[in-house]
């Protein structure tokens, strides 16, 4: 979907029956989902993920699809249970049993693959997930391709079969073997007709974008699993302001510790959200007039500078009053 575009209302959320379920490696689940009378499911493409909606414990969450999207006829999402979360991945571990029904709303692509003589793929743990389709597609699109795929541990990293059939171009790295990734090698040398992909541990893509420095604005793309670190105002929240929603005649106050999303649900705005962290993209709104505040983990500096749109659900406007599509 093009930056800047509203989630329309119709974006299809359907209700889908678990077809499969693989225990893989440590805590990776993964999931083959289906149409319940067999119809074909929605297109998608390398890098999409799906929200699944898990309404017994109101959570949302997205996970990359990581199937081969020829396949109009199953989805397959892969689950690391995180005992620490706050619950998605441990419901979709114990609830989502064969055949039981799991709403889905998607799928939606915040990390497409680009056009590209080379691709260097750079995947840490269950960040695998949303790489698996693009080497797919690098690799019968005849492209010059790397995979650099690092994990805790061999026993920890999901997929690691599949990846077999792609011989030299994956270099697995498991951390207590190997160390960790080779960055330095891979990244300090610029190219200019190479696009970087990495999804992986906060720690992993700060190390990456710190490396990416130097290279042509726009190579690195990258996929985040939670809110990219910001810096926290002084106030911890931001300064009050207004939002006119145009397209719904109102005009509304958000005061320092809410969200425009918060506020504008609260006045019965139709609005979209899923995780509220500024990660997965559901809540873009168009900019009519005013400066964005962006303070989430999607948009690219291209896009921010550009403040066509912004992540209602964590950014603000850097003046007392903004402009939006809502
Ligand atoms: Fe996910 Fe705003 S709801 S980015």
């Amino acid at each position: 979907m093009p930056r800047g575009v509203p989630v329309p209302p119709d974006e299809t959320t359907t209700v889908l029956r678990v077809s499969g379920r693989t225990t893989g490696t440590d805590g990776v689940l993964t999931l083959t989902l289906v149409d319940p009378s067999g119809r074909k499911l929605p297109e998608w493409s390398p890098g999409a993920h799906i929200d699944l909606m898990l309404s017994e414990i109101d959570l949302v969450r997205q996970y990359s699809l990581c199937g081969d999207p020829t396949d109009r006829h199953k989805w397959r999402v892969a689950v690391l249970l995180e005992p620490n979360g706050r619950g998605g991945s441990r419901h979709v571990h114990q609830a989502l049993g064969t055949g039981k029904a799991v709403r889905v709303r998607g799928p939606r692509n915040n990390f497409p693959l680009e056009p590209a003589a080379r691709y260097l793929f750079i995947a840490g743990g269950i960040g695998i997930t949303p790489i698996l389709p693009m080497v797919a597609a690098a690799e019968a699109e005849g492209r010059d391709w790397q995979l650099v795929y690092g994990g805790r541990s061999r026993a920890s990293m999901a997929f690691l079969d599949e990846l077999k059939a792609y011989g030299d171009r994956v270099r697995v790295h498991p951390q207590e073997e190997r160390g960790l990734l080779p960055l330095a090698e891979l990244l300090d040398t610029p190219r200019q007709d190479c696009l970087v992909y990495c999804c992986g541990p906060e720690p992993l893509l700060g190390a990456v974008e710190e490396r990416c420095t130097g290279w042509p604005s726009g190579a690195l793309r990258t996929e985040r699993f939670g809110a990219r670190p910001v810096p926290v105002p002084a106030d911890e929240g931001g300064t009050a302001f207004e939002v006119e929603c145009r397209r719904s005649g109102l005009t509304l106050a958000v005061a320092p510790h809410e969200s425009i999303l918060d506020v504008a649900d609260r006045a019965g705005v139709l609005t979209f959200a899923a995780c509220r962290e500024g990660v997965c993209g559901t809540c873009e709104t168009s900019v009519v007039e005013g400066a964005p505040e962006h303070r989430d983990s999607l948009l690219t500096e291209e896009q921010r500078a550009a403040g066509k749109s912004m992540m209602i659900c964590v950014s603000r406007t850097r003046g007392s009053r903004i402009v939006l599509d809502l």
